[in-house]
């Protein structure tokens, strides 16, 4: 069994320690640890990370493997620190039976570079009509126990119910986009002063807080678990808090874009910045760093969606919505919440790997580094400083709003179970 020695690294940003890796094991943590038959890794100035997981990825596989593929994206993945992802389920077929949901956890498992774990759709087709077999998916060898029509709203309340109903008798939980889609028909971007100023359609913060308030209390009256997908609003912010306040088991995330990304950036009609839901204000991104940064929400999550450019190089109305997002989460985060004082390195590896796993019920990851666990590791470089390349990224899209943006940080190394799947920024 191979052995490797990480020397000096920060784990969680303390005071710098060794760490041995023997096999897929985290063996050994400690200073002056003994390097004998171990391949040196030299960490000192770096931070060392639980592997980072990832709530919320679009694989694209099976249907669009022209804008990605599970093996493409696990490697993005692993690039940006990830060592398991969560796959959305509208792909073509949608991920809404037994067999589809296996076959994205047989290609994950066949990919190596990132462990792939299933989301099951909540209805048919993500159609909003009728409940998807969530039993048998989860009974499934994929064990899905994450469930969203992501891109689509589950906006009929009887469906909500009945599938937090339905989730409730395995502990699974339902991820909520949370769009009512009335009101934002026709909708471009964030409804405020520029998308007045610019002609475009406006959606209200208020079509993502009315399904967030309906889903809580949703959540709270069946006694199950809901999470709210990519919160954008400060409106949604303070319905999360005080749905917290009651005990209620509301979880929620936030995408690295929508912590530094206003919608000033529309102005320039480049459809590299259309996504749902829409970036939105100035106060609304600070709203939603405080809140990350106090617990209100829970996790980052990628809403990595990668597109083909003849999707995205066209006119804004016509452009998919979408960012690409795996490789560049930590460094905006980095910036966002560690460079602004927010967030210390114990805090991002609570809302980048300990807290998302456990929202998925994820089993080997977002442990602890220590003696006994899975040597599942980011090792990152925070002084590091380099403009975002697109032509180099691992996945099969280009479609980042950061092209030609300096960004702080870089994961050095990955490891996933004691496997080196990035050396030096590389893929190994
Ligand atoms: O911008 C988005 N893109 N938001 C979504 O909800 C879906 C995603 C996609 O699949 O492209
Ligand atoms: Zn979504
Ligand atoms: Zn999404």
């Amino acid at each position: 069994m191979s052995k490797i020695i990480i020397r000096g690294a920060r784990i969680l940003g303390g005071e710098p320690q060794d760490v041995l890796i023997d096999g897929e094991t985290v063996t050994e943590v400690g200073t002056g640890l003994d390097a004998a038959g171990a391949t040196v890794i030299d960490a000192e100035g770096q931070i060392l990370l639980p592997g980072l997981v990832d709530l919320h990825t679009h694989l694209r596989e099976p249907g669009r493997e022209d804008s990605e593929t599970v093996l493409t994206g696990t490697r993005a993945a692993a690039v940006g620190g990830f060592t398991a992802v969560h796959a959305m389920a509208n792909t073509f077929p949608v991920a809404d039976t037994a067999g589809v949901v296996e076959q994205v956890w047989r290609l994950g498992k066949e990919s190596g570079y990132c462990d792939v774990q299933p989301v099951g759709a909540v209805t048919v087709g993500l159609e909003g009509k009728k409940l998807a077999e969530l039993g048998a998916m989860h009974d499934s060898a994929a064990g899905v126990k994450v469930f969203s029509d992501d891109g689509k709203c589950v906006d009929d309340a009887v469906i909500m119910r009945r599938a937090l109903e339905y989730v409730k008798a395995f502990d699974g939980v339902v991820a909520q986009h949370a769009q009512e889609p009335r009101l934002t028909e026709g909708a471009q971007m964030n409804e405020g002063i520029v998308s007045a100023e610019l002609g475009l359609g406006g959606w209200p913060a208020v079509a993502e807080e009315s399904i967030i308030a309906r889903d809580v209390l949703l959540a709270a009256h069946v006694g199950s678990r809901v999470h709210i997908c990519h919160l954008s609003t400060a409106g949604s912010v303070e319905i999360v808090r005080w749905a917290k306040s009651k005990g209620w088991n509301v979880t929620a995330e936030v995408t690295p874009h929508h912590l530094l990304l206003t919608d000033e950036l529309v102005r320039t009609y480049n459809p590299v910045y259309k996504v749902n839901p829409p970036l939105r204000t100035e106060a609304d991104v600070m709203a939603l760093r405080e809140a990350l940064a106090d617990g209100t929400i829970d996790c980052v999550a990628t809403d990595h969606a990668p597109h083909p450019h003849e999707d995205k190089d066209c006119e804004w109305a016509a452009a998919a919505m979408g960012m690409v997002g795996l490789e560049t989460a930590l460094s905006v985060v980095q910036q966002t919440m560690v460079d602004t004082g927010l967030l210390d390195w114990a805090g991002v590896a609570d809302r980048m790997s300990f807290r998302p796993a456990a929202i998925g019920r994820l089993v080997g990851h977002g442990r602890p580094v220590s003696a006994g666990e899975p040597a599942n590791l980011t090792l990152v470089d925070p002084a590091y400083r380099g403009a975002v390349d697109p032509a180099g990224f691992a996945s099969r899209s280009r479609n980042t709003p950061y092209e030609g943006r300096e960004l702080p940080g870089r994961v050095t190394h990955t490891f996933l179970r004691g496997r080196a799947t990035v050396v030096d920024g590389k893929l190994a």
